[in-house]
This record gives structure tokens, sequence and C-alpha cells, in this order.
């Protein structure tokens, strides 16, 4: 088996800035309770003129080779995290591999909302081990904007979540670098939060165009009482199930980027790990909740701020729709 490592990290975020004042002008919201609940003061939304998931994941992923000193060309393969496609149907990995003059290499679209990113890790890392390819990118793009409802019947949702795009070159290497990663999943909490339409349990009658003009079903629903329960919980479990595999422990984690869900889950996990502000890598606060872009984008600027050195135990953790979570240890 060989080992596989991250040698680049990228991300893009699209330049409008959405602040909580501003949000408080379309809904009945305000920034103490944006604020007080969930961490966020502002995040970004696209300009539908000019970003989709596919260009934005372009330019994370140029950062990332870039950054690697990798030729696009090397590219062999892509895993692309996201719920919010550019279409329903292709996924955007073929998109974004258009983009990028890839033509030809494989694509595959990962649909595992905040943990979505970890799972694709997960695959690129198994096929980098396994010896199937030596280089891979692995990305997490989404646009939450269009879908939100901006009115105060959405705020629970509308406030929380944002836009961007993540990348990480992944190349197998003679040195450990991904030590571990954990993937699970528990169905019975699929519709606590989750986009209905255009889901294809919707019966043909309902799929009219009149009846379309019936948008409810393609607004996030989300309870955010049972996902902040059961994310505490997961979290903890998939850090303490990749640090046992390896035989560390919590004093062991240099850095920890958790999927950016809410800051006061990230504070829960901190406190419960006993670890110091700056091993918790936080940035929920200027993008708010960008689903499975979040670990990459976290990771990205954690990286420019000199923040993973040579050597550093990185753990990644996330929790989101489906339920999923999962976990990764990674060696930098
Ligand atoms: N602004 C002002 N008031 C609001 C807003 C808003 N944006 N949203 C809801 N409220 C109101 C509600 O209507 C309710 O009013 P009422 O008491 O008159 O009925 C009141 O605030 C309290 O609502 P709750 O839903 O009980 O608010 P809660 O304190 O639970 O906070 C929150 C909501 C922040 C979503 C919380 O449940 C939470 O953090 N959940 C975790 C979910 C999460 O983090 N999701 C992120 C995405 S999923 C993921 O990434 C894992």
């Amino acid at each position: 088996m060989y080992s596989s490592k991250i040698v680049g990290l990228g991300h893009h975020l699209p330049e409008q800035v959405i602040t909580n004042e501003y949000l408080s002008t379309l809904m009945d919201t305000n920034d103490e309770w944006i604020v007080e609940r969930t961490g966020i003061q502002e995040r970004r939304w696209i300009d539908p003129a000019k970003d989709t998931v596919g260009n934005m994941a372009a330019k994370a992923a140029r950062m990332a080779l870039e950054r690697a000193k990798v030729d696009v060309k090397e590219v062999e393969f892509i895993v692309f995290a996201t719920i919010t496609s550019d279409y329903y149907f292709p996924g955007s990995g073929v998109i974004m591999q258009r983009e990028l003059g890839l033509e030809g290499i494989g694509a595959m679209d990962i649909k595992n909302a905040c943990s979505g990113f970890i799972y694709a890790l997960s695959v690129a890392d198994q096929f980098i081990k396994t010896g199937m390819y030596k280089t891979v990118l692995v990305v997490g793009a989404e646009i939450q904007s269009t879908a939100l409802d901006v009115t105060t019947r959405g705020r629970n949702t509308a406030v929380i979540f944002g836009d961007g795009a993540g990348a990480a070159v992944l190349q197998r290497s003679d040195k450990p670098g991904i030590l571990s990663t954990h993937l699970h999943a528990d169905g019975r909490y699929a519709e606590e939060l989750y986009v209905k339409d255009p889901g294809s349990s919707r019966p043909r009658e309902e799929r009219q165009p009149e009846q379309i003009l019936d948008t409810t079903g393609f607004k996030v629903v989300m309870n955010g009482n049972q996902v902040f329960k059961h994310a505490v919980v997961r979290f903890m479990e998939a850090i303490n199930e990749a640090l046992a595999t390896n035989q560390l422990k919590k004093e062991d984690i240099n850095l920890l980027v958790p999927h950016q869900a809410n800051l006061r889950i990230s504070q829960y996990i901190q406190e419960k790990l006993n670890l110091r502000d700056d091993q918790v890598y936080n940035n929920i606060q200027r993008y708010g909740n960008t689903t499975a872009a979040s670990i990459p984008i976290a990771m990205s600027e954690a990286w420019a701020e000199g923040k993973m050195k040579e050597n550093d135990v990185i753990c990644l953790a996330a929790f989101g729709s489906g339920f999923t979570w999962a976990s990764a240890l990674i060696r930098w």
C-alpha cells in the first residue's frame, strides 16, 4: 500500500459580502440573534452572472495546484463533494473537469452534505493507497444562496448558509499523510435536514408546470435542535475513533479543522477536547456554513496562515445532513 498526502490547498469565495445587518433588511432577524446562536457575522453570496459551482471550484483547484507546484495535466481523477451542483444532473465534477481542460479523466460527485469533503478525501485516499492513481483533485464547493428562503419564513436557515469552494491536491507519497478516515451515516434522520425537490419522491401529477409554482419543496428544511443534539455527540465519536485508530491522544492534535456548522458546536468540541483557541480553526464568522466547502476553505486559510506545519497532526471532523458524520487524521 502507498501513502497519500495533501500537497496543495486552495479556495475561492465570491466577492459579495452579506452582513447580518443586510439580512435584517430582508427578514425579521438581527445581528445579536445570529451572532449569539451561530457566531456568524457575515457570509458570501455569489453573483449569478459570474459564479457557478464549477467555476468557483476550478479557481480553488488552480490555487491548490499552483501552491503544490503540480501541473494541471498531472491530475488523473476528480472527487467532487457538493449538494448544490450546477445542474440536477450531471454533477459538477464534470463541469470543473471541463473548466480545467482535463477531458477524459474520471470525475465523481459525492452528495454527503457537510461530511462530503471528508467522504471525498477518503475515496481519493483509497484510490491512491491502492495504486490506481498518483494525483487526485478533491473538491468541496457549494452555492447555497440560490436555495435559501430569504424571507422571515426561512430565517432559521437563511442566516446560516453561504457560498464558496475549496480544493486539495492529493498525491502518492512515501511519507505518511492521510493516516485514516472514518465515515458514518444514519438515514433514520434524513428528513431532519433536507431539501425535498427536485427529488423523484414527488409523484408525476405534482410535477406538472403549474405545481412547480409551489417552490416550498426547494427550500432547506432543518430541525435545528435535533441537528445540534446529534452533531455534538457524533463529532466527538468521530474524533475519538480517529485518535484510537492511530493510538493517539487528544493532546496529540495540533490543529482541529471542524466542519464550520455553527460556532457553538465548534466551541463545544473544543471544550470537550480541552484544546486552546489556536488549536481549532474557525472561519464561520466570515463565511457562514458552506457545507462541503467549509473544511477545504478552512484548511486552505489555516495553511496560508502557517497553522499546519510539517509533522503536525491535523484532525478533520464533520457532521451534517443524512445524518452523516466523518473524521480524518492527517500527518502534515
Ligand atoms: N432571527 C431571529 N429569530 C429567529 C431566527 C432568526 N434568524 N431564526 C429563528 N428565530 C426564532 C424562532 O422563530 C423562535 O422564535 P419563537 O420562540 O418565537 O418560536 C426562536 O428564534 C428560537 O428558535 P429556535 O429554532 O428554537 O432557535 P435555537 O435557539 O434552537 O437556534 C439554531 C436555532 C441556531 C439553528 C440552533 O438550533 C442550532 O444551532 N442548531 C444546530 C444546527 C446547525 O448548526 N445547523 C447548521 C447547518 S447543519 C450542519 O452543518 C451540521
